[in-house]
């Protein structure tokens, strides 16, 4: 036999086990394409920071989110995850309102921070997103200094009136980002001079500026390299000692080592929700099983 030849066996069999893969995932897709979807776990917690209730979000006629019902703890840190394009983006930017800068977005259901309905239409969302702050996949640091990047916020929402009060609040925000030792010598330098990983603590110490309450982080790591990343994982540790954390990730390693809940979308569908290792180790939902072990996504 030549060696062309013994290599189809293997090929054959190969291709079979991708169709069955495949045939598979179709059967998956179909389940979750059901229309009586109910998302299993534990949605609900007491107290919820954030307490989303069947919230469809369109972009024009295309619906991108389904019926989400989703409780937030205080001082949670709960991750996003699922297959690109499953609606974990468009769902965080409900929790600030920053779908609302995109024309064509609709967003329908309840959404309370506190007990308060965010989608108030007496509501100003200027304080809101000072509440619900955001951290977003690309840093992106105003072009202007370093100092001036954390002192924005504070400025703008009229935090502060005194020089010396900004100066305060400008070193214990790049303190707590983990990025005043690096910096405290050139605070007049432009943030954009800084590396990634220094920008996206430059871009956490200004949204930590305006004390929010809420962190809404939208895979702040993918344009990392790996010792920023545990960086910034190390603080998101820090942080939710202090503050409400929503992260989307697209690294299942990270959202096993920082989060405490992990919710699993699909197709715009929540189809699970459950405490972490759970998720990752036993998951109820047979979709999440078949993300966490690779099958699609
Ligand atoms: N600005 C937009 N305009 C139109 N469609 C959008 C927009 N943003 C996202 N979508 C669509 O909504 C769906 C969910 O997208 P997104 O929330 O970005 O998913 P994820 O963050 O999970 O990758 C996708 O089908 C995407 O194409
Ligand atoms: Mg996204």
């Amino acid at each position: 036999m030549t060696i062309l030849e013994a290599t189809n066996p293997v090929d054959t069999a190969e291709t079979a086990a991708k169709d069955t893969i495949k045939m598979k995932e179709a059967d998956l897709n179909e389940a979750a394409t059901e229309s009586d979807h109910k998302t299993v776990g534990d949605c609900f917690v007491e107290n919820p920071k954030f307490s989303v209730r069947d919230a469809n979000v369109y972009y024009g006629d295309k619906q991108a989110v389904f019926d989400v019902s989703l409780d937030i703890g205080e001082n949670e840190v709960i991750a996003m995850i699922g297959p690109s394009g499953c609606g974990k983006s468009t769902f965080l930017r409900c929790l600030n309102r920053m779908n609302d800068t995109i024309d064509i977005c609709r967003v329908e259901g309840k959404i309370e921070l506190d007990g308060m309905d965010i989608y108030d239409s007496r509501l100003d969302v200027v304080p809101l997103r000072a509440r619900v702050g955001m951290v977003f996949q690309k840093p992106n640091p105003f072009p202007k200094s370093i100092y001036d990047n954390v002192a924005y916020g504070p400025k703008i929402h009229g935090l502060v009136s005194r020089r010396v009060d900004l100066d305060e609040i400008v070193e214990t925000s790049l303190r707590r980002a983990g990025l005043w030792d690096e910096v405290k010598d050139r605070l007049n330098q432009p943030g954009t001079g800084l590396s990634g990983g220094q920008q996206q603590r430059l871009c956490i110490a200004r949204t930590i500026a305006v004390s929010p309450e809420v962190i809404l982080m939208d895979e702040p790591c993918s344009a990392l390299d790996p010792i920023a990343t545990a960086r910034i994982e190390e603080l998101i540790a820090e942080l939710s000692e202090n503050f409400t954390i929503c992260i989307v990730t697209h690294s299942m390693q990270q959202a096993a080592r920082v989060s405490k809940r992990t919710a699993y979308f699909h197709m715009g569908k929540l189809m699970e929700v459950n405490e972490t290792q759970k998720v990752f180790t036993n998951p109820d939902h047979e979709l999440t099983e078949a993300y966490i072990t690779g099958r699609f996504g």
